[in-house]
């Protein structure tokens, strides 16, 4: 099993139907590429974890770099897990603010909160911590 974490930044700031319908067609792909997962959005930037088959997370990760509703994409991680993280998500998604964020040990470090901090992108464990805490 593979995953791979990225950061991104969204060219506007998407309202609700924008984010649903990504989510929508995340997730009748994901479900199709036998793909799991966890996106979260705070004011403008996205953090995605993809886990499944290596070729398959690649396939996809190139299709979402291309996707002009976001850019400056930031691969942080990208290895190997024994097991899925998120068996149950064909991509599960949390909108979070400041205090959701707070929550989390080490995140109250970062200090914008955005997922393109350089903190984030100095430890990238920091973000998979975050996508574990809002995976319920
Ligand atoms: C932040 C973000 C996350 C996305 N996540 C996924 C994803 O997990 N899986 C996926 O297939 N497409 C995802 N997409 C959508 C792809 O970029 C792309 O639009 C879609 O896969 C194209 O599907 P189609 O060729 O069937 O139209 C995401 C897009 C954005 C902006």
């Amino acid at each position: 099993m593979h995953y791979l974490v990225y950061v991104s930044t969204a060219r506007h700031l998407l309202n609700e139907a924008e984010l649903m319908a990504i989510l929508e067609k995340s997730r009748s792909r994901n479900t199709a590429d036998n793909i799991t997962g966890m996106l979260l959005y705070k004011g403008g930037s996205f953090m995605q974890v993809l886990e499944g088959r290596a070729e398959a997370i690649e396939m996809t990760y190139a299709r979402i770099g291309q996707d002009p509703r976001h850019e400056g994409l930031i691969l942080l991680r990208k290895g190997k897990t024994e097991k899925r993280n998120f068996p149950g998500w064909s991509m599960g998604y949390r909108a979070v603010n400041a205090d959701d964020l707070a929550k989390i040990p080490g995140f109250v470090h970062i200090k914008n909160g955005r997922f393109t901090d350089q903190a984030i992108i100095d430890n990238p464990h920091i973000a998979m911590t975050a996508l574990k805490a809002f995976n319920a």
